[in-house]
């Protein structure tokens, strides 16, 4: 029994829109395959809002309320929400407002995290801060991006990994040593041209040209990213276990950034992991930015027991990367 208040997870909550955009149907709209796209991402299929006046918030809201209502929680509990995406519903306001409104979330304040696929875990570290300075006891992170939004279904370097999905967690505080233990996060803000929506900002603003020009759309050049993201990752990954003094051994799950299975099985492999303690769900969703890490916990909740050590992990455009250690804190139900 530590007297140190920490933040814990004490429930989880995701969701995804009910329209599955699969590698065949890929197949018919750029020049691509599903070997390929399975061979080189581990991608094969992933989800879309398709409904015209939805956004992200309506992705965040349906994983949410569930989640809530699981917890016997009413939304007017809630101090703060914190979003992660880079696909809010507006420039501004903040998403984290708008689902404020759409919960009845009516005592919280919030804001959006700007962190491309780190959005979670950036908010999350924020959150815990809230959490530990013993003035907020019911903090809402949500990681939720509507990629489909920004991608060009003509660029095959970008849509065949991305999808639409959101995630979020509720923290409140424990003194019972459970809860996030440690983090480390990084930016090279010297990599944002490498991952980037280039127009919409204020350096271009919406013009027919930027229009013309396919700027408001995901740029990525992959293999620079590939490079940074693969080093990266695992590097984090390994710091953060070290000066915890973890082993492969002490870690129970690796929750990973989904962005490409090659990246996530370096980093597993850097950290000594068995395979069967590293979540993946990317083959379902893609690449949902910053939906992938709550995605992954609301999949595999019902494996984790109450002290398990659970590494996050991620990288992302900006460059954005770190890692988070966590004791879980509760039994599955
Ligand atoms: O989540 C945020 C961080 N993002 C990431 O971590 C993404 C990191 N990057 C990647 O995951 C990979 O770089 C990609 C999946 C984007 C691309 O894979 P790659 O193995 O790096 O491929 P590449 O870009 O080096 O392209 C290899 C070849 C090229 O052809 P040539 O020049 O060898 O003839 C591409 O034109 O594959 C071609 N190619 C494709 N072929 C079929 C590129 N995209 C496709 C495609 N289908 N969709």
């Amino acid at each position: 029994m530590s007297n140190k208040l920490t933040a814990a997870i004490t429930a989880v909550g995701g969701y995804v829109p009910p329209y599955v955009l699969t590698n065949q149907e890929l197949e018919s709209m750029v020049d691509t395959t599903d070997e390929w796209i399975q061979a080189r991402t581990g991608i094969l299929e992933r989800h879309i809002l398709k409904e015209k006046g939805k956004g992200t918030s309506d992705m965040a809201v349906e994983a949410i309320l569930p989640m809530l209502e699981k917890k016997g929680i009413s939304p007017l509990e809630l101090d703060a929400i914190l979003c992660g995406t880079v696909t809010g519903d507006y420039i501004f306001p903040a998403t984290a407002n708008v689902i404020a409104d759409k919960i009845g979330a009516k005592n919280a304040w919030g804001f959006d995290v700007s962190a491309a696929c780190s959005g979670f875990l950036f908010s999350l570290e924020t959150g815990a801060r809230l959490i530990e300075s013993g003035k907020y006891k019911k903090v809402l992170v949500v990681g939720a991006d509507k990629m489909s939004s920004i991608i060009n279904y003509e660029d095959r370097n970008t849509c065949i990994i991305f999808g639409d999905g959101a995630g979020c967690v509720l923290l409140e505080p424990n003194t019972e040593g459970y809860g996030l233990l440690d983090s480390q996060l990084h930016v090279d803000g010297s990599g944002r041209e490498f991952l980037i929506q280039p127009a919409g900002g204020s350096v271009l603003p919406p013009s027919h040209e930027t229009v013309e020009d396919k700027l408001h759309y995901v740029h990525q050049e992959g293999k620079t990213v590939f490079k940074f993201a693969v080093t990266n990752m695992a590097n984090v990954s390994y710091e953060v276990m070290q000066r915890n003094g973890l082993t492969g051994d002490d870690v129970d799950w690796l929750v990973p950034h989904q962005a490409n299975l090659r990246i996530i099985d370096a980093t597993a492999e850097r950290m000594g992991l068995d395979k069967n303690k590293v979540l993946i769900n990317i083959h379902r969703y893609g690449n949902t930015t910053s939906g992938t890490l709550p995605l992954c916990l609301f999949d595999f909740e019902k494996q984790f027991k109450k002290g398990d050590n659970l590494i996050f992990s991620t990288f992302g455009g900006g460059f954005t990367w770190g890692a988070i250690y966590l004791k879980w804190a509760y039994d599955p139900n």
